[in-house]
This record gives C-alpha cells, structure tokens and sequence, in this order.
C-alpha cells in the first residue's frame, strides 16, 4: 500500500517541479528535482543512489533517535495524535506548568480572577497572554525567562463583556497590558519549576515601556511623531511573536501582526500608500486601543504605523534598560530572529515574514562580535538581503540597497522594507514562520507554514506566487520546511544551495503531493510547522500551529504537536500531543538542560478547552516544564 502512494507521489512531485499544468516542462526536470530542489532522501526512497537512507525513514524503523557524538540520545516511543484537552507525552517524561496568563509576578498582583479574567490593574503585575516565543537567561545562580506574549484572544479575555471586546478604558488597559514581554525569574523546588514573585529580575515590558529607536530610521521624518518630534523614541511593542537571542545575552522579541491594532476615526482619511501592503487599515482587529491612546489613531498620527513592526532588543537581565527597537533589521511582520556568526564573527541574523507570499531575509552586521566586546551597536548596522531561490537547488542573497531598489536611502529600505524586496524580485515564499540554525553544520531550516494563496493569487504588492521552487505546492494547506546550506559553510556567503526537509501531508487521505514527503508518515504527520528550534545534541524540534479539526484533509492529525526530527536521516517523530484548539510555540531549556520549556499558546481559542486547570476554568495560555522521570538530558 505505501508503494503504491510513494509512487503517486513522486509522480506529483515531478509535475510540480514541472510547472503549473503538472507536467514537465522539460525532460530533464525529474533529474533536476532529484538531483538538487528537493532532497533525494526525502523524495525518491527507491532510487538506487539513496534508496537505503530513505527506506531507514519507514514506519518499522523504531529506536532512539540518534544523537551526536557525546549526546545522550532521546529514546522514546513516538505518542499517537489525539483530540484530548491535556498535554500527551512519551512514557518516561512528564509536564506542569510553570506560569500561565494572569498568575502575579509580584506579592502585591491578584491572583488570576476566573469570572473577570482581569482588570488592567491585576495584568500590569501579572504574566501576560498568549506566550511565544522564549529563552532561558542565567546570571549564574538565578534562571530567568524572557517571553513573548504575542496577543490576547478577545473573546476569552473579554468574557465578562457581552461584546466580547474590551469595552471600557480599563479593559483597553488590561488589554494592552496582556501583550509585551514578560520577564520572570524561575526556580525549581522539589522537582516544580515556579515564578520567583517579586525577584529584582522581574518585569513586564508593554506596549507603553519606552524604547530606543537605533539603526538606519532613526530620526527619519516618517518615524516622527507629535509625541516624538524627533523620530527617536517609541513606546512599547504588542503582538510579539517569535524570538532570538544573542551570543552577548540579549533577548529578541520580534514584532508580528503590529497592524491590527491601528485604526482611524476619521472616515475619509486617505490610507497612505505605504499602508496596505502592511494591512493597515481604517479599522483594528476588535482590540478598540485607539478609544484610549490617539497613538493608534491613524488619520491623527500617521506615522506611528512606522514605528513598528521590527524586531526589539532587550536585555534580560537589567530590568533598568531601554529596549531598542532595530530598524535595520526590516519592518515587516516578523516571526523570529535567528542569530548566528560569520566565518569571520560578523553578525548574521536570519528572519521570516510570515505573510503570504512574503520574504525571507538575513542580516549581516558591519562589525565583528567578540566575546566580552562592546556588541552594543551591532545589530544597528549592516546589510539586509532577501532570497531569491531557483528552482535548480541554487539560491541567493539580494541586498537592498537605495541601488538595488530604487529608494532613497537605507531609512526607507527599512521602513518600507517589503516594498524594496519586491523591487529587487525576491521568491515570495509560503509564510516564512521561524529560522533555526543547525549548530552542528552550517545550514539553516525555516518553517513555511502554508499558503492557500499559492499558485492562486499575488501577495499584497501584486508579486506573482508561482508555484515552485520551495513552494512546491497550489493552495498549499500543510506547509513545508525548506533548509540551506551556505556556500562554502558561510552563513554571510551571497549564495546558497537549498532542499526541503520535510513536506508535510496526510497519506492517509492524499495519494498526491499533498501526502507529503516520504518521511511523512500515518504515523508522524502534521500540519502548519511554525516553531523550530535545534537542542544541543543537533535534533530540530518542530512545533506546529495549523488546523486541529481532525476530519477532511487533517483526519487523524488530532491536536497542534510538537515533533522531533533527526536533520541527517530525515526520520520525524511526534513528542508531544497539546491540549484542544492550542499551539505548540516558544521552546527553551535550562541551564542544565534536564528541563524543557514549551509554550501552550491559546488553548480553547474556539471555546473548546479549560486547560490548564479544567473544570469550568478559563483556558490559559502557559508555559510548561517538560522532564524525564530519570531526571536525564532532554536535549
Ligand atoms: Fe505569530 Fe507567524 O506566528
Ligand atoms: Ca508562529
Ligand atoms: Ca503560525
Ligand atoms: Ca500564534
């Protein structure tokens, strides 16, 4: 039965390579497929050069996963998919909650009121909603989390209004105070990691903390502002996504849907051009934060659009410092920022653009990183690029420059950052959600979580999406994820060569491509990769945030997972099962790396799930700590 869907699907994957009508454009294009755009292992599990690896890949191959040299290994019997409202994991390792939407930071916060879910005052103390993206900080003796709390689900914070909406001045402030950055000290007693209340590392940073303003756009006229005539200060960040973290200690939190919060009350205020392309429009999502702060009034302060959408630096472990927003690193609507190093210690950062049919782009500081150097300034100059990639495996790296692009200055390229990657004609890719960096190799893997745009329609700035190249598929609903390999083990090198890891499907109901690739199995399949991240033995957890309807084309896959994948093999296990209607995002370790740290992102945003507590209990959002009952390395 696999043989024949195996068949079936290379048959497809040809066709798409092939061109739109699924048929080859030329003869050699099985080969060119074979040979470069998509990895032989994952595609052609009978073909002679590789057909041993591949077939290593099949649903009898149970074991540990291997680790590198000097690991420890992760042996575990991969858990089925399932629709519970609980956390699922493998015999042998257990969960509890760590921190969950409104538990108090300080002495003085409320403890989270079930029947209110809040007031502006209780939030501001408390940790916020909706964690992403995180890290683990250490001074030495103390462990620190910087999260993400990326936004707020309206009808579950608002369930004590009939609108379901933030309704009074201090529901916009409880709002408002849900999102930012929540920075807590944790500890671990008996076993349970919990909050440090009222540790001097302690801080909530909102979308009215005041911040720098660095790089190419500062003191740009369009950045200025009544409030800030110069152009170099910001307050806040709010819909917070994924993250980085830097080699010197600094926490990236990167700034998403920054548009769904703008709105105008001046109906016949003409939109500027720059803003639709941005999704900026005339009314914001439901979250009403103009009624209270004129800043998020448009048609009254034009320019603050301008004054988001980039990635924020802050350091974790001074709760006295001024986050900087970094200019030079694009506006766009960010998912994570994943640093690494050049051959010769210059800065590269990688970061996706989750829109449809949007980009992905690297950054490449102009100075040199140096261990107890002054790494100060080294995320505010340099050069952004955009890929192209080719559909022969090849790829490069375009730098927007005022010549590349046509625009008048570098303030502008990172203003209007996704207008000057159309002009150079970058690959408009199927959501570019998180970066992660093997650290045992120079590639990189990104999430391309879906597009049903693809193959359909143009992205916001009426750039075609053809299907191709690593976005292989029409109307794609699962996602896939694409890696590159640097030229010459470079991550600043301007070209790379690029594959795809994984193709994500259903065989059990597509004998097409949309079964996925052949390490994609009724076993280990998935939907929507967005989180992805690499532990120290070289295994890349995925975590997934895609449709958990379990019927149709997502039959079987149960609940949003977090798996396991092994980059050499290509083999993909499922390690964890979430709980109804949430999403696998955010990952860390401790310092001695016997914890993992998972997000649990909006359980029951459709109103299916009390988790974590269950009965009648609102659904929180939290962050969980995952251990072996051994007390072992787990990753
Ligand atoms: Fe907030 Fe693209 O995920
Ligand atoms: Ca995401
Ligand atoms: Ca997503
Ligand atoms: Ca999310």
């Amino acid at each position: 039965m696999r043989d024949h869907a195996v068949a079936a699907r290379d048959a497809v994957s040809q066709g798409d390579a092939g061109g739109h009508d699924g048929r080859h454009a030329v003869p050699t294009d099985f080969e060119r497929l074979a040979e470069r755009a998509v990895s032989r292992r994952v595609f052609l599990r009978g073909s002679a050069a590789c057909g041993a690896a591949a077939f290593v890949l099949g649903a009898g191959a149970i074991g540990a996963l291997p680790a590198r040299a000097g690991g420890t290994g992760l042996a575990f019997t991969p858990v089925a998919a399932n629709r519970l409202d609980t956390i699922t994991l493998p015999e042998g390792v257990r969960w509890h909650v760590v921190a969950r939407w409104g538990d108090p930071l300080w002495s003085d916060g409320a403890p989270f009121d079930h029947a209110t879910r809040g007031t502006g005052a209780s939030q501001e103390r408390a940790f916020g909603d909706n964690n992403d993206g995180m890290a683990l900080f250490s001074d030495g003796a103390h462990s620190v989390l910087a999260v993400n709390n990326e936004y707020t689900n309206l009808a579950i914070a608002f369930a004590n209004r009939e609108s379901g909406k933030p309704e009074t001045e201090d529901d916009v402030r409880k709002c408002k105070a849900a999102h930012g950055v929540s920075i807590v000290e944790i500890a671990r007693a008996d076993g349970t990691w919990r909050i440090v209340q009222d540790s001097p590392y302690n801080r909530r940073i909102t979308p009215d903390t005041p911040m720098q303003i660095t790089g190419p756009a500062r003191g740009h006229d369009m950045t200025k502002t009544a409030a800030d005539p110069a152009g170099t200060t910001a307050l806040g960040t709010w819909n917070n996504c994924g993250n980085g973290r830097t080699a010197w200690g600094t926490y990236l939190a990167c700034e998403e849907n920054f548009n769904g919060y703008f709105s105008s009350s001046d109906p016949d205020f003409a939109l500027p051009d720059g803003f639709k392309r941005y999704g900026i429009r005339e009314e914001d999502w439901g979250y009403g934060w103009a009624m209270t702060d004129e800043r998020f009034d448009v048609s009254r302060h034009p320019n603050e659009p301008h004054r988001a959408g980039y990635v924020v630096e802050i350091d974790p472990l001074d709760p006295a410092s001024t986050p900087r927003k970094l200019t030079a690193l694009g506006r766009f609507k960010h998912e994570n920022a994943e640093v690494t190093l050049a051959a010769d210690g210059r800065v590269v950062v990688y970061l996706g653009d989750d829109e449809r049919g949007e980009f992905l782009y690297r950054f490449v500081s102009d100075g040199v990183y140096a261990e107890g150097g002054d790494s100060a300034g080294l995320l505010e100059s340099g050069t952004l690029s955009v890929a192209r990639f080719a559909d022969d495996g090849r790829g490069e790296w375009v730098a927007l420059t005022p010549e590349t692009t046509g625009m008048a200055s570098e303030a502008e390229i990172c203003i209007h950052t996704r207008q000057a990657a159309s002009a150079v004609g970058a690959t408009t890719m199927d959501r570019p959600e998180w970066v992660a960096v093997n650290p045992g190799k120079a590639e990189a893997y990104c999430c391309l979580t879906n597009n049903k745009n693809r193959g359909v329609k143009p992205n916001a700035g009426g750039d075609a999406t053809p299907v191709g190249g690593p976005n292989p598929r029409e109307k794609n609903k699962y996602g896939q994820i694409v890696r590159w390999a640097p030229e010459g083990g470079d991550h600043a090198a301007e070209t790379f060569a690029w594959d795809l890891y994984v193709v994500a499907g259903n065989p059990t109901v597509h004998a097409d491509a949309r079964a996925g690739s052949a390490n994609v199995t009724a076993d280990n399949m998935f939907n929507s990769p967005d989180g992805l991240a690499f532990d120290s033995q070289g295994r890349l957890w995925i975590q997934t945030d895609g449709t958990y309807s379990n019927e149709g084309d997502f039959a079987g896959q149960g609940n949003n997972v977090m798996l396991v994948g092994d980059p050499a093999s290509g083999e993909i296990r499922r390690f964890l099962v979430g709980p109804r209607e949430c999403e696998v995002t955010g990952i860390a370790w401790s310092v001695d790396r016997t914890t993992l740290f998972v997000g649990i992102q909006h359980p029951g945003e459709k109103g299916d799930s009390h988790f974590p507590e269950g009965g009648d209990a609102a659904p929180r959002s939290a962050v969980v700590a995952i251990t072996r009952d051994d007390g072992g390395v787990i990753g």
